[in-house]
């Protein structure tokens, strides 16, 4: 063995030489391969990715679910079933809340995918920059108590809807490093050109890294969107939850539920309040790993049928100019770099693959700006990040407020930064543009 390694080490050299020449798809050295896709088909079982171990489905009867108590460690039927189960004013939920479980509205067409709920964010602006509502800017459709249901007042002047997003193959996109966002806004012409954000990872003591999930891009770990989303849409205080989920600018924010904007007035509804019965936090953190552990571990959404049709609208998408935003291709970083501020090394299953999101993760302004700021900013106001269209053929509610059912409606709206591809595309023939829609819905 010891002969052979030098050795070893001068072919791996010469290797590392070649191969970046030859193979534009390497990362430091090793091949990348395509990233495993599920057909979203909720009948078959193929949601998986390799990143854990996949375990047997949970029967209640006979076992329960076991969280993992560090990322990668637990199970993903384990963690699939924690992602599905229904909280209650037991485990915590609310006081206020959007609904009862991840699964609730991250169900179609698999678990972890896409829902017609929408949640609902306000403010008004003083002195030109946007200002929370009072008791926080996510205004909750639901409560536990009639008393702190909350309303706003017609001082809450900016308004807006955000869809649901669907979270399969949300691991590849954790795992892409800075750089590789990074290097493809570089190569946007200017007047397109997106803006990457600085976010905290929560888990990382909040060390900034460049956000990806979201409507404004206001995440960039799994772990802290979880912690974020059990506090925000379920009211259940954990570790993760960070600085008020990124739904408020109060600076206790996060410790607690956020007050509830009642018609009497903003009140507290945190423990020890009579409308919580249950002690922050409300779940050790070991929930929150589990979602992100589920979602890092569910499948990329697989192309659907290619047709001639597609095929045409396919070289259409990018001579129009959709494919400067809504980019095709990005390779994740390798198997062991570490990221979120150091707190999550890039396994195997998720390191070295290629994936198709058709989104650049960088905000633009496409002139539908909902006027609201979280995390990055007053400068982002308007702004929102271009939307992965992969699995969007899975997807009905379309654009943030999801009131659009079509993608040419859709195409209508992009207008700032996105006119030149919509004058393009509405040039085109009116077969071309039958086309380049058939194109994005086989996506
Ligand atoms: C009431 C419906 C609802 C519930 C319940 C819900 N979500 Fe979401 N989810 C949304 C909406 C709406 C968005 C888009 C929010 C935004 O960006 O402002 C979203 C976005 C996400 C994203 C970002 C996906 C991406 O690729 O950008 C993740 C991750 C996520 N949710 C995870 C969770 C987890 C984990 C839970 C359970 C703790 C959960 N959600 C519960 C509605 C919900
Ligand atoms: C300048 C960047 C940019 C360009 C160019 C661009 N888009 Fe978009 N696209 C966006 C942004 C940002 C949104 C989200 C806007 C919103 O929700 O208000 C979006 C939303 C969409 C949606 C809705 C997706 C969803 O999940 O709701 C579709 C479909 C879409 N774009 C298709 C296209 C097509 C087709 C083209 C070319 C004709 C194109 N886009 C060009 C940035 C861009």
């Amino acid at each position: 063995m010891r002969k052979l390694l030098p050795i070893l080490a001068l072919v791996l050299f010469a290797v590392a030489l070649v191969l970046p020449l030859s193979e534009p798809q390497t990362v430091e050295g090793q091949t990348a391969t395509e990233a495993l896709t599920t057909d979203m088909d909720a009948k078959t079982d193929d949601l998986f990715n390799g990143f854990g171990v996949k375990g047997t489905p949970i029967d209640e009867c006979v076992n329960e679910p076991e969280p993992p108590t560090a990322r990668g460690n637990g199970r993903f039927e384990d963690n699939k079933f924690i992602f599905s189960e229904r909280e209650t004013i037991e485990d915590g939920l609310g006081p206020t809340y959007n609904d009862v479980g991840c699964v609730e509205c991250h169900q179609s067409v698999d678990v972890g995918a896409f829902g017609q709920q929408m949640e609902f964010r306000a403010g008004h602006i003083t002195n030109g920059a946007f200002v929370d509502a009072p008791g926080g800017q996510l205004v909750h459709a639901r409560a536990t108590d009639a008393r702190i249901v909350e309303h706003i007042s017609t001082a809450e002047t900016v308004k807006a809807f955000r869809i649901t997003l669907s979270t399969l193959g949300d691991g590849f996109v954790e795992c892409l490093a800075n750089a590789a966002l990074q290097n493809n806004v570089a190569a946007q012409p200017l007047a397109q050109r997106g803006t990457l954000t600085q976010v905290p990872v929560t888990e990382a003591n909040n060390t900034l890294r460049i956000g990806r999930f979201g409507w404004k891009a206001q995440h960039a770990s799994l772990v802290s969107f979880s912690g974020d989303a059990y506090l925000n849409e379920m009211g259940i205080t954990n570790p993760f939850d960070g600085f008020g989920g990124r739904s408020s600018s109060a600076p206790d924010a996060g410790t607690h539920e956020n007050p509830a904007s009642t018609a009497d007035g903003v009140v507290n509804v945190t423990f020890p309040s009579p409308f919580d019965p249950v002690e922050d936090p409300e779940d050790d953190g070991l929930d929150v790993l589990a979602f992100a552990d589920f979602m890092a571990a569910t499948r990329a959404p697989r192309r659907g049928p290619i047709t001639a049709a597609v095929t045409r609208g396919d070289s259409l998408f990018n001579s129009v100019g959709c494919a400067v935003c809504h980019t095709r291709t990005f390779v994740t970083a390798a198997p062991g770099t570490l990221i979120n501020g150091g707190a999550f090394a890039v396994p195997a299953a998720l390191g070295n693959k290629i994936i198709h999101p058709f989104s650049d993760f960088a905000l633009h302004n496409v002139g539908t700006g909902d006027g609201i700021v979280q995390n990055a900013g007053q400068a982002t106001a308007n702004q929102l990040r271009t939307p992965p269209l992969w699995g969007i053929r899975a997807r009905n509610r379309l654009m943030h407020e999801g009131l659009n059912i079509t993608i040419f409606d859709s195409i209508q709206l992009h207008a700032g930064q996105g006119t030149a591809a919509r004058n393009n595309f509405n040039a085109l023939t009116a077969s071309q543009r039958n086309d380049l829609i058939a194109f994005v819905l086989s996506l």
